[in-house]
């Protein structure tokens, strides 16, 4: 065993992550792999502005989640793609877009059903017309309806299907095709699907196939560097949230995370920005669920 390895492990053993990490610091330095070692122990933060030269696109970004994904890429030096869906929100939308470049890069807005594939072509054409490329996809546009599986309408399963689950593979294909090597997909899934609360069939089921995506996707991807995860949240206090729960139903479900409370959109952001950056690059495959404790898998 190198003294290296042994200092490092004897660390481990006598003194805890803290020794542990000025331990492994000491050994990269002293070692030819130094910047693996290093690597390890960064965070976001430590790598300002990582992302500068990439192309982000965002579906579903007029507000909420999808937002706050776009400012987190902007901040870390990506141009965004910032899409919308329906044509009334374009002023939300430019708002997101005017947020982005507050940060010095710049925004394209797209908007369109994402459940068509000549929209879903149309938007990886402005990344490409405007900013030359796309490195980044987060697939974040979603529907949701919250009715028991014997009430579910003919429309409510179509309006489910056509973006949770044809949505999010068309984006995927697209991204398959068009991507930058080294590039990434992030799903935006759901808690639910490690959970099984009634009444949210058609929602958690059509979208389970970005589990699925993510799991295969990765396999096919990675030769070419491009990671493919799924960020899978719990309850967030945002009005789609909202839109299918009673004020007594929304404080239940913020009863099941373990500080009492929902999500909230700065909970979520964090991983999916990490997830972006290029110290990520070991993370494919995985589903990571985050909502405060109240279930894991
Ligand atoms: N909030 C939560 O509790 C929660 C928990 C787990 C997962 N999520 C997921 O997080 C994502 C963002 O949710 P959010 O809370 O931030 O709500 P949100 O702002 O309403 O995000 C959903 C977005 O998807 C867009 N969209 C809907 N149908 C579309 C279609 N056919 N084509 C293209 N875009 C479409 C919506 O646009 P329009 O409004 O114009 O239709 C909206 O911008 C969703 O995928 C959701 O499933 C949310």
């Amino acid at each position: 065993m190198s003294s290296n390895r042994r200092n490092f492990l004897t660390a481990l053993g006598a003194t805890g992550a803290v020794s542990a990490l000025a331990a492994s610091k000491a050994m990269a330095q002293s070692s030819s792999q130094a910047a693996p070692a290093e690597a390890i122990f960064a965070t976001p933060s430590a790598e300002s502005r990582a992302l500068t030269g990439k192309v982000a696109i965002v579906t579903g970004a007029r507000a909420n989640l999808g937002r706050a994904f776009a400012q987190a890429f902007a901040r870390q030096g990506a141009d965004v793609v910032v899409h919308y869906h329906r044509a009334e929100t374009i002023g939300e939308a430019e708002e997101t877009a005017r947020l982005v470049r507050e940060q010095g890069v710049r925004a394209a807005l797209v908007q369109g059903d994402l459940g068509q594939a000549a929209n879903v072509k149309k938007m990886f054409d402005v990344a490409f017309n405007e900013f030359g490329q796309a490195d980044i996809l987060v697939n974040n546009a979603g529907a949701i309806v919250k009715k028991a599986i014997a009430d579910v309408t003919d429309e409510d399963l179509e309006a489910m299907i056509n973006i949770n689950t044809r949505g999010s593979f068309l984006c995927t294909r697209e991204a398959a095709r068009r991507l930058s090597d080294n590039g990434r997909i992030i799903n935006i899934a759901t808690s639910l699907l490690a959970g099984a609360a009634p009444n949210y069939a058609a929602y958690a089921g059509s979208k389970a196939i970005m589990e699925e995506i993510t799991r295969m996707g990765a396999k096919e991807l990675g030769g070419r560097g491009i990671t493919v995860n799924a960020v899978a949240p719990g309850p967030v206090d945002t009005p789609f949230f909202h839109s299918m729960e009673t004020p007594q139903t929304a404080e239940f479900a913020a009863g099941l995370a373990v500080a009492g409370r929902l999500g909230v959109v700065s909970d979520i952001v964090p991983i999916v920005e990490f997830l972006a950056l290029p110290s990520a690059q070991w993370i494919t495959g995985q589903t990571i669920w985050i909502n405060g404790g109240y279930l894991t898998r």
